[in-house]
């Protein structure tokens, strides 16, 4: 395993285990699987509804000496129902509950924009005409501060954000006390974010990709959950390059596409559920790719025309003053 060397001291690995849309009943074996496979990154969220068996399969990991808290790294994320300063230590500690844990790893703000939540503080408020009810108060600076109270109590070790833009990302910068430690963002060969990578590099905040395969299956989740069409949904792992590759260099599709992130010290946290598949996606540290076949990779970057996750399936986001992406 290949690490990262945050800006607070903590090394993150550089391949995590992705874990949205992970079927629950799955989770466990899932989790079992990666460890075993030598994962020991795992990323969730408060509304991935993995953290709690996340929880339970680390906790056995360390209580049967088969891992050390200190070896894992473990990122969840204030969802976008409570993205306000009153509410971050309230999901920040409801999370570490079922997690079980007494600090993760790294607390992301999952977006920079809010919604109301609704009444069980389970999910956005959603009105009567389907639009999203819009959290328009919300600053995030000020609960970027409250974010660093959690590092100051020791509830989480890193801070970072997620699916915020470039001037999103420098606003944080510019009035954290506590700098923010990494941007989770959509990632892949379609929507490679050179200058957002520019930016952080420059902050020293460290990128992680997700959706670094360009998460296949998801316009069929867009459309059952929130009856949003995404057209032309692209297929990344099906392009002729990445075939080549994948035949030239003997790996499968999968590995070519997450080598060329992890190549450019770029952290990916791939979901599968498969375990033929969450093996291979770990197994990444035998080859190299060249830099003739990086540069052919590269140029598949369609830049904002390669974005699937625009949020948009959030009827009504685009009007909420923290969009990130006009
Ligand atoms: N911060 C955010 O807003 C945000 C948004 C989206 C995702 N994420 C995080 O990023 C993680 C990854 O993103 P993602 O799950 O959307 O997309 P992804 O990792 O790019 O793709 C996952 C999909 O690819 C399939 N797959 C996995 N490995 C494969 C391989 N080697 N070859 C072919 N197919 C493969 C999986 O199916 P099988 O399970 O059947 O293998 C699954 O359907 C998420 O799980 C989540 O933790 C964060």
């Amino acid at each position: 395993m290949k690490y990262i060397l945050l800006s607070n001291g903590s090394e993150l690995p550089i391949v995590g285990l992705g874990t949205w849309k992970t079927e629950p009943e799955e989770v466990e074996n899932v989790v079992e699987i990666a460890l075993n496979s030598g994962y020991r990154h795992i990323d969730t969220a408060f509304n991935y509804n993995t953290e709690e068996p996340v929880g339970k399969v680390v906790n056995r990991w360390i209580s049967s000496g088969s891992v050390r808290r200190e070896e894992l790294f473990i990122t969840t994320k204030l969802p976008v129902w409570g993205n306000r300063p009153n509410d971050v230590e309230k999901y920040l500690k409801l999370s570490l509950s079922r997690l079980n844990l007494d600090y993760v790893d790294l607390y992301l703000m999952h977006m920079p924009f809010s919604f109301h939540s609704n009444k069980d503080n389970t999910a956005p408020l959603v009105k009567e005409d389907g639009t999203f009810s819009l959290d328009i108060e919300s600053d995030i600076t000020a609960t970027w501060k409250q974010m660093e109270k959690q590092v100051k109590n020791g509830l989480t070790k890193g801070i970072g954000m997620s699916n915020f833009n470039e001037q999103q990302v420098k606003k944080i910068h510019n009035i954290a006390e506590i700098k923010p430690v990494v941007l989770q963002v959509e990632l892949h060969a379609y929507l490679q974010q050179k200058e957002l990578r520019k930016a952080c590099n420059q902050m020293e905040i460290a990128v992680t990709a997700f959706a670094p395969l360009g998460s296949p299956g998801t316009n069929q989740h867009f459309t059952k959950k929130y009856n949003f069409a995404f057209d032309n949904y692209p297929d990344i792992l099906g392009l002729p390059i990445v075939q080549e590759l994948s035949k030239k260099y003997k790996k499968t599709p999968g590995q070519i596409l997450l080598k060329h992130l992890i190549q450019q010290n770029i952290s990916v946290i791939p979901k599968s559920s498969n375990p033929e598949r969450l093996r291979a996606n770990i197994d990444l540290f035998d080859f190299n790719l060249s830099e003739e076949d990086m540069q052919q990779l590269d140029d598949l970057d369609r830049e904002e025309s390669g974005r699937i996750f625009n949020f948009l399936f959030f009827k009504g986001v685009e009007k909420h003053p923290e969009y990130p992406f006009k």
